[in-house]
């Protein structure tokens, strides 16, 4: 059984740990003392985490939360069902990702890149409001770079930001539409949503003392990659993922951003690996960040509210 080191008491929510980063960064909140919630829409695949969890920190310090998290229902029973077990979350991480090789709709019918790679993490972060301002949480959205730069081949022309239609924000099922419809920058495009509602987050979550931060952990060799490597680079698979970082690499940046007392106070901001680092133009239009809230917070019933409505409640 490991020592615990400063995340006693404290409860983590980690989306997307069945594998990959996500795994390796439940472990570690696990051995550093936290209770670790998971939301896995296959639960059995949990189980090796849970084992280990079990075998080096010790029994019920991981709960398995059953939902797929590109369904609106499920984001909102998974949200329930956490926020009835603990008063407080400590640490949100909205990990769960794919990337999806053709348009697909959720059974919501929003594009599955906007349901999953957006809208789980959104949903959690406004459904769990209450437990994340008791646990003054620290929020960490895990992204890509490639909302600033689309080309999946980076030797030819300048960097290419994912561009947004912002007419397109006034309904969610118009957003990645099928016309011109190119799976990488779909996927570019709910990170960019991501990282402009997690600037809006951050404005209306920092008087309760959360943050709200944003990383691109680098490119990692986990089970995304598979879906992410152009069909010309298809035969070289295997030597590009050893010219990856590990999952354990991969997950450092975002466990740095959750644990590293010299960043507690540290939000809005987007992070590549370690560093600070500006987004394209667009992810800073006030406009659009507040109407990509109020359409998201709509879609999980909850109605429009201002950056500059006072807070409702004290923190205690
Ligand atoms: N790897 C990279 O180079 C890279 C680079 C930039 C950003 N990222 C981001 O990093 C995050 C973690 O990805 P990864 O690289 O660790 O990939 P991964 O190994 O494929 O892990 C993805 C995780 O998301 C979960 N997930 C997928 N669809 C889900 C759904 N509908 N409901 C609930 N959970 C679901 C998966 O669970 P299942 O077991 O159910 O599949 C898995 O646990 C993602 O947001 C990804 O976009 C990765």
């Amino acid at each position: 059984m490991s020592c615990a080191t400063g995340l006693d008491g404290k409860v983590a929510v980690v989306t997307g740990a069945t594998g990959g980063m996500g795994r390796v960064i439940a472990l570690e909140l696990a051995r550093r003392g936290a209770h670790v919630v998971t939301v896995a829409r296959d639960p059995r695949r949990a189980d090796p985490l849970q084992h280990q969890i079990e075998a080096e920190v010790g029994a019920d310090r991981f709960d398995v939360v059953p939902g797929d998290l590109s369904r609106r229902e499920d984001v909102l029973a998974a949200a329930q069902h956490i926020a009835d077990r603990h008063h407080a979350v400590h640490i949100l991480i909205n990990n769960a990702g794919a990337h999806f090789p053709d348009r697909r709709l959720s059974v919501d019918g929003v594009e599955m890149h906007v349901a999953l790679d957006y809208l789980a993490g959104f949903g959690l972060t406004v459904l769990l409001h209450d437990p994340l301002i008791l646990g003054r949480a620290r929020i960490v959205n895990v992204v890509s770079d490639t909302l600033n730069d689309t080309r999946q081949v980076k030797l030819l022309h300048r960097p290419r930001p994912v561009t947004l239609d912002t007419v397109q924000l006034a309904d969610l099922r118009a957003l990645n539409p099928a016309a011109g419809f190119t799976p990488f920058e779909a996927y570019a495009r709910a990170k960019l949503l991501t990282v402009m509602a997690g600037y809006e987050g951050a404005r209306r979550l920092n008087p309760y003392g959360v943050t709200v931060n944003s990383v691109h952990p680098g490119i990692v060799a986990t089970d995304i990659i598979d879906d992410l490597v152009p069909p010309l680079l298809t035969p070289f698979k295997g030597l590009i993922r050893r010219m990856m970082l590990s999952p354990e690499q991969g997950a450092s940046a975002t466990l740095r951003l959750v644990t590293d007392p010299g960043l507690s106070t540290t939000t809005g901001a987007y992070f590549v690996k370690d560093t600070e680092t500006a987004t394209s133009a667009v992810s800073y239009d006030l406009v659009a960040q507040q109407k990509i809230w109020n359409v998201s917070a709509h879609h999980f019933g909850i109605g429009p509210t201002s950056t500059d409505t006072p807070p409702p409640a004290c923190v205690p």
